[in-house]
């Protein structure tokens, strides 16, 4: 028999064969990119066909079944099956060829998967196997350009006159992460994807319709017109739905806040003195704002944006994107094309024109022709390759960004932001990054604003920047979190529930989206309870847990049974292997995922804590339903292990139910329940106590009787709580006798 292989990352044995490590997911073996064939680790050129094997193998993704938030695209050829009954097969195939590869390059450029054909119905996927955290959005735009590709094949050829239907609907579903599409394996299930089809079926012809929750989750990007609910076979109640009018904004922007803006005041005053010195000096700066999706980089960057307009500064704004052509220098480009007064539907000649004379503006007339030409180049015109020829290294397009740039800020203090710099390409990072250290005596701010994964792209960002600051952007305090909730309260709802407001400011976890979330989706459903997590927050989350390496991911997982604090000992019994935990709980920490606790409440055991219990919520979300019994019944028998039931009997109380072990989870509740009346605080007794009593079956009546008695008792007794509490302190200050 072969020698088990140990795994390059944790050690632990594989059977030959394997292409993952079982036991944290780390890859086993290289892929070929050209034949497919598998090779040993370690192997420079393929085994098999003798291609060069890339270090960069696709990263192992998550396996096995999910429950996911996904968004289905649904497009359909109207009439088309009839019209194929009349035509050639060659006809046929030559015109839903084209139809459908446009149909895949549409579906793939924002992110999403097509699923299957069915007929000559596609089924693309947004979501999984893989969040991007704005897949609904993604979805909806994709189906806008399914729309105007097969107008633009009409145009082409009138004879083709070609009409879709299409539908797009977001919901839970249960996703197969392994399954293959190529191979025709469903990859979703569940009622958003029967949803979707029949608000296909009964969309009219050209038209895009929408589910609720997509409706929800886009509604501050795209424009919808309500249209009547969709009565439809095997539905109980008619399908709410809304028609796609346009896309309200470019990608990446939002719609203008209606409040103003909370706390925030050291961030800005950081901003605006660096803009004092920067105006003052003459000394060029770069300032990096780092911070979460939603956490109010947009907004800060907009209010000192506005500050610096409003004391007569200029300020240009560019944005790198998430998906769609941006171009190698896309941010930079725009920002150059907002100055030269260029649109995108100019011609080329135009453009180049109007770049010159700008150039002529801002470097003088002698140097305008070479800095046009190259900036022309970064902005990718056509025809506009210098009489030279191609130009020989970077450095001198890089050479002319800075002319320009430099002239800029000498003609008015400038501020170049550029938003969204994770989606960025390197040519455009190492731009920014030599035009921070380059620039002279010029008033220019280099204003940078990214998410953390900007450090995995770059982990040294603006290191060889001698005048950098990078200015973190923390989530917001619970007073201004509060506040912020309640003012958008106000706004949506009228009169304002404080308790309603706390609810949210801390539900959000600080964080200004989240709360402009939470304070949507309660207005709409108008009850506080019950609504679960938005979609658009869930989907943020995910999106974030999705970026992490499989191995960590998986432990994020599992320690979401455990709750907001699990145990390393807790993790070892769910099947992670303990002597890889110590390095990926390191990593997480540094992800600023968890928290490693200084004091554990059992002996020899790692305390940890999520960070944010939304974290821990999105991850449990995750789980299918059998995964999370079977891992809460490994967790309560781990309590049991370090004896929990001393201090937290409830706890396993809970996992027990959860575990479906109503047996024992019964027990647990008495006996936290009594415990909990022998400290007093008679009102959780009485809690626990009706828990207990709801999972007793009624004909075991001994024991039910039982229960009712000390249930009845411990109401009482919380009755008469004030009273005895009132007793206990009157005796305790009476003066010994
Ligand atoms: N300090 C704040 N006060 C009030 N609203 C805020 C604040 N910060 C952010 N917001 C609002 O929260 C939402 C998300 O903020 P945004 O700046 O777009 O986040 P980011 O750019 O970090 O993803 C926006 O609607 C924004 O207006
Ligand atoms: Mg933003």
């Amino acid at each position: 028999m072969a020698e088990p292989h140990p795994c390059p990352r944790c050690g632990a044995g594989n059977e030959p064969g394997q292409s993952f490590c079982g036991s944290c997911g780390a890859r086993l073996v290289l892929t070929c990119p050209a034949c497919g064939a598998t090779s040993p680790l370690g192997f420079r050129f393929c085994g098999s066909c003798g291609a060069e094997l890339g270090s960069k193998g696709d990263e192992p993704r998550p396996t096995g079944e999910e429950r996911r938030v996904v968004t289905v695209l649904f497009a359909d050829l109207v009439g088309f099956t009839s019209r194929a009954e009349q035509l050639d097969p060659e006809d046929v195939r030559a015109i839903l060829r084209p139809y459908y590869s446009s149909l895949r390059e549409e579906i793939e450029s924002f992110g999403g998967t097509v699923e299957k054909f069915i007929g000559d119905a596609v089924v693309g996927v947004f979501g999984a196997p893989v969040a991007h955290g704005d897949d609904p959005e993604r979805a909806v735009r994709a189906a806008l350009r399914v729309r105007d590709a097969v107008d633009e094949m009409n145009t082409r050829d009138p004879r083709m006159n070609l009409q879709v239907r299409v539908a797009v609907n977001t919901g839970e579903a249960i996703v197969s992460l392994d399954a293959r599409a190529e191979e025709g394996e469903g990859m979703v299930a569940g009622d958003v994807v029967n949803t979707a089809s029949r608000l296909q079926t009964h969309a009219p012809e050209g038209s895009i319709l929408v589910g609720e929750e997509t409706f929800r989750s886009t509604r501050g990007t795209i424009e919808y017109e309500p249209v009547e609910p969709i009565v439809a076979r095997g539905k109980r109640l008619p399908v709410p739905a809304w028609r796609v009018v346009a896309a309200a904004f470019p990608p990446g922007e939002r719609g203008a806040s209606t409040v103003p803006m909370v706390g925030r005041e050291s961030e800005l005053a950081t901003l605006s003195g660096l803009w004092d010195r920067v105006v003052a000096d003459r000394q060029p700066h770069l300032a990096t704002i780092v911070g979460l999706p939603g956490i109010g980089k947009s907004r800060l960057a907009q209010e000192f944006i506005d500050a610096v307009r409003g004391a007569g500064g200029r300020a240009i704004v560019g944005r790198s994107l998430p998906y769609g052509e941006s171009g190698a220098y896309g941010a930079f480009a725009q920002q150059v094309k907002q100055i030269a007064g260029i649109y995108d539907g100019d011609p080329p000649e135009m453009a180049i024109g109007k770049l010159r004379t700008s150039a002529a503006d801002v470097v003088g007339a002698e140097s305008a022709d070479e800095v046009s030409a190259h900036l022309s180049l970064m902005l990718g015109l056509e025809g506009a390759a210098p009489s030279e020829g191609a130009v020989a290294d970077r450095h001198v397009l890089f050479f002319s960004a800075r002319r320009f740039v430099e002239g800029l800020g000498r003609a008015a203090p400038t501020v170049l932001a550029f938003q969204d710099l994770h989606w960025a390409d390197a040519s455009l990072l190492d731009l920014i990054e030599i035009l921070g250290s380059r620039l002279e005596e010029t008033t220019v701010l280099l204003l940078v604003l990214a998410r953390p994964e900007l450090r995995d792209k770059r982990p040294a960002w603006g290191s060889s920047v001698q005048a950098a600051l990078a200015l973190p952007l923390e989530p917001l305090d619970l007073a201004h979190a509060n506040e912020l909730a309640e003012r958008l309260l106000a706004d949506a709802a009228g009169p304002v529930d404080p308790a309603a407001a706390e609810e949210i400011g801390r539900a959000a976890e600080g964080n200004p989206l989240f709360i402009e979330e939470l304070v949507a989706s309660m207005a709409e459903r108008s009850s506080s309870t019950g609504a679960g997590l938005p979609t658009s927050i869930r989907g943020i989350i995910a999106a974030r847990l999705d970026a992490i390496p499989p191995a960590e991911r998986s432990v994020l997982l599992d320690a979401s049974v455990m709750g907001r604090i699990f145990w390393s000992g807790g993790l070892s019994r769910l099947g992670q292997t303990a002597d890889a935990l110590p390095a990926i709980m390191d990593s997480l920490e540094g992800r600023d995922l968890i928290r490693r606790e200084a004091v554990s409440r059992y002996q020899g055991e790692q305390q940890f804590r999520f960070k944010h219990a939304l974290i821990r919520d999105v991850a449990y979300a995750t789980l299918p339903r059998a995964r999370r019994r079977e891992a809460h019944g490994e967790v309560a028998a781990f309590l049991e292990s370090v004896h929990a039931e001393r201090d937290s009997p409830a706890a396993l109380a809970h996992h027990w139910q959860e575990a479906g072990d109503v047996e024992r989870a019964i027990e647990y509740f008495v006996a936290a329940a009594d415990q909990a009346s022998r400290g007093w605080a008679k009102e959780e007794a009485v809690s626990l106590f009706r828990r207990a009593l709801s999972l007793v079956q009624q004909e075991d009546r001994e024991r039910f009787r039982k229960l009712r008695l000390k249930l009845a008792v411990a109401e009482q007794m919380l009755y008469h709580v004030p009273d005895a509490q009132q007793l206990a302190r009157d005796r305790t200050s009476e003066p010994p006798a």
